[in-house]
């Protein structure tokens, strides 16, 4: 990632400070994940799509913080972005790593013209305006607001679950096994909800240095949260039920392959950070 940034401006230097800053990563690891159950796709590919979720990511994280957004001044185990560079810096590195996750795309030497298409609308169609932006969206218009379980499924799966199901389903491109990839797509869309149930979970139950972020960011805005709606508890096993039937979805498809994804599927409810 930071050679993908480099580090010869100001912008260069936010966008670095975020991207190699301690994280999970694991959107790259399910990308990883998912591209061993496809053939066509080359491990120098894979890092490339990783590389682009990654920035993408990163940047919903820079602007996520920002005092219009949620106000945190924390973030991975540092000073959120704007703290250290300013407002104005912290929007721009966002924009820009934004802009960086499609060429990094662009320019990967393995995948053919259609391919760099295929995935270049798949992170844009999970990212925009029906996408996460949708989901950032509703999650701030909905803070202080009465919204029932339906209403917070929705914004989780947007605003979190969309890229992660988009990165499962990059890991398949070039597939063209279709059964395998509604499979996936199924899969992608469970354990993407169940990412940001945990998230919720742990604010209200971890603390400040294990998750490297405030722990009182929900509360302080008065977020439409799982626990807010449905307890801790009931949140708990939604986040259990989540992962163990995307899990169960992927008996179908018979493959050993499909180990590292179980693996990710178990982390993503029963993390501790
Ligand atoms: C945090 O994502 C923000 C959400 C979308 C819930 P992660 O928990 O994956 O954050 P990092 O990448 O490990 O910092
Ligand atoms: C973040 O959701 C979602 C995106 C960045 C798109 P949250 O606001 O719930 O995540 P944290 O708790 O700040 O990491
Ligand atoms: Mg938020
Ligand atoms: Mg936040």
């Amino acid at each position: 990632m930071k050679k993908s940034i480099g580090d010869s401006n100001f912008i260069e230097k936010a966008m670095t400070y975020s991207s190699i800053a301690d994280s999970k990563i694991i959107r790259a690891g399910i990308i990883f994940a998912s591209g061993r159950i496809n053939k066509n796709i080359h491990d120098d590919s894979l890092l490339t799509l990783a590389t682009a979720v990654e920035l993408i990511h990163t940047y919903s994280l820079i602007h996520d913080d920002l005092p219009s957004m949620d106000d945190d001044d924390f973030r991975r185990g540092k000073e959120s972005n704007h703290i250290k560079f300013g407002e104005a810096n912290a929007i721009l590195a966002g924009d820009a790593l934004q802009a960086l996750a499609y060429e990094v795309i662009c320019d990967d030497k393995k995948l053919d013209s259609n391919s760099k298409v295929q995935a270049i609308k798949l992170i844009s169609n999970a990212c925009g305006k029906n996408g996460m932006v949708l989901g950032q969206h509703l999650d701030i218009e909905s803070e202080s607001k009465d919204v029932n379980i339906k209403d917070v499924d929705n914004i989780h799966s947007l605003k979190t679950g969309r890229l992660i199901e988009c990165s499962v389903m990059l890991g398949q491109i070039n597939n063209n096994d279709q059964k395998i990839k509604e499979i996936l797509n199924n899969f992608g869309r469970k354990i993407g909800l169940a990412f940001q149930i945990t998230d919720d979970i742990l604010e209200a139950t971890s603390d400040k240095s294990t998750l490297g972020k405030n722990n009182n960011s929900d509360l302080k805005n008065n977020k439409s949260t799982y626990i807010k709606v449905i307890g801790l508890k009931e949140a708990k096993n939604k986040s259990y039920e989540l992962s163990s039937s995307a899990i169960k979805s992927l008996e179908e498809l018979m493959l050993n392959e499909t180990n590292m994804l179980i693996e990710l599927a178990k982390y993503i409810s029963y993390r501790e950070k």
